[in-house]
């Protein structure tokens, strides 16, 4: 059965078609240059440009996974959470094929396929499978910093989340204070490439009787008050040392909590997902924390832990099979299922 995809919870507008065990094919259509030059995302020109796109990149995935609208068996769309008015776009669009061709309409939580995005076996070395049940998973992207007990591929529990800033718009902040392009996380990462991550020692927030929560906005305001302690002159001369030593204070924050949730659970199987995940040094530090904690890592390949319809459909499948469908008063929301 061929399940269509489609995302559109904030500036990429995506759709992949997944036919179970195998995704047959997935575009994505950044927005990052529509943003840039207002270095955040702006709600209104992300929903008028999923809107102009949706047509061509649907056109676009059904004709690399070899098919037509008629052999679609059903659509699946991000729901929830996410921006309004982007949201809109991508399920007012799913809703119209879903009546036009007769198919179920499946909604899917953008955070939970984030996680699903490690079942995915393209270009996977270890995909996660059923049988690996029950696991951990660490999201780490630019709206949520989770951890989640998976006890089934679709059985969700919410274990720790952040207090205040996710890790990814903790990048992006940082990356706006020491003046890298928009998005930051990426440019974070190529700055910390020539940088000493000893240089600053940035702290790692913890929250008292909460242990696998998460906090961030103490590291990015010590980022800039530890700036504006540098005379101008030279602080572009630190932005590599600046860059390196925060990515080093977020990775033992992620990693530090990802062993926390291991030794509390007894489960030694961990998923690290979402955009942040798509960090080479996150993921290299990640591999040997949980490898010296005699636990296993997976992490989907990088062009899956960003925003892609990959998840979405693979998600949308799976829910699918459990008979999760939609009628056509579906709603889109802001905040995952995650947190009723
Ligand atoms: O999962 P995602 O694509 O969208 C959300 O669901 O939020 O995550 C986007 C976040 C952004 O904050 C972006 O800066 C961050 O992931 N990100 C990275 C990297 N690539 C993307 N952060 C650190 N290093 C990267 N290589
Ligand atoms: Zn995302």
């Amino acid at each position: 059965m061929n399940v269509l995809g489609i995302e559109t919870s904030c500036d990429e507008t995506a759709v992949a078609v997944y036919a179970a065990p195998r995704l047959l094919s997935s575009v994505v259509a950044s927005q990052t240059n529509l943003h840039a030059k207002f270095g955040g995302v702006v709600p209104e020109l992300s929903a008028r440009a999923h809107i102009e796109r949706l047509p061509a990149v649907t056109a676009e995935a059904l004709a690399g996974a070899g098919c037509g609208f008629g052999d679609l068996g059903a659509v699946a769309v991000t729901v929830r959470p996410g921006l309004l008015s982007a949201l809109l776009c991508g399920l007012s669009y799913a809703r119209g094929l879903s009546m036009s061709l007769g198919v179920p309409l499946v909604p899917v939580d953008h955070v939970k396929a984030h996680v699903a995005a490690a079942f995915l076996r393209e270009g996977n070395d270890r995909p996660l499978s059923a049988e690996e049940m029950p696991a951990l998973a660490l999201v780490a992207s630019g709206g949520h910093t989770l951890l989640i007990k998976l006890s089934g591929p679709l059985s969700f529990e919410l274990l720790g989340t952040t207090r205040d800033d996710a890790v990814g718009e903790a990048f992006d902040k940082v990356g706006q204070l020491l003046g890298l392009p928009f998005p930051g996380g990426p440019a974070v990462e190529k700055a910390a490439e020539g940088g000493d991550p000893e240089a600053f020692r940035f702290p790692v927030g913890k929250i008292r009787g909460a242990p696998l929560d998460f906090s961030f906005s103490g590291l990015k305001t010590s980022v800039l008050y530890t700036l504006h302690k540098i005379p101008p002159a030279k602080r572009r001369a630190r932005r590599a040392d600046l860059a390196a030593s925060f990515q080093s204070a977020a990775i033992r924050a992620l990693t530090g909590r990802a062993i926390l949730a291991v030794r509390e659970t007894g489960i030694a199987k961990v998923v690290l997902c979402g955009g942040v995940a798509a960090n080479r040094s996150l993921r290299r530090a990640m591999a040997a924390a949980l490898s010296a904690e005699g636990a296993d890592l997976f992490v989907p390949p990088m062009q899956y832990c960003t925003d892609s319809a990959a998840q979405i459909a693979l998600m949308g499948s799976a829910l699918l099979e459990s008979g999760a469908t939609a009628g056509p008063d579906l709603d889109a929301s802001t905040t995952s299922e995650l947190f009723e």
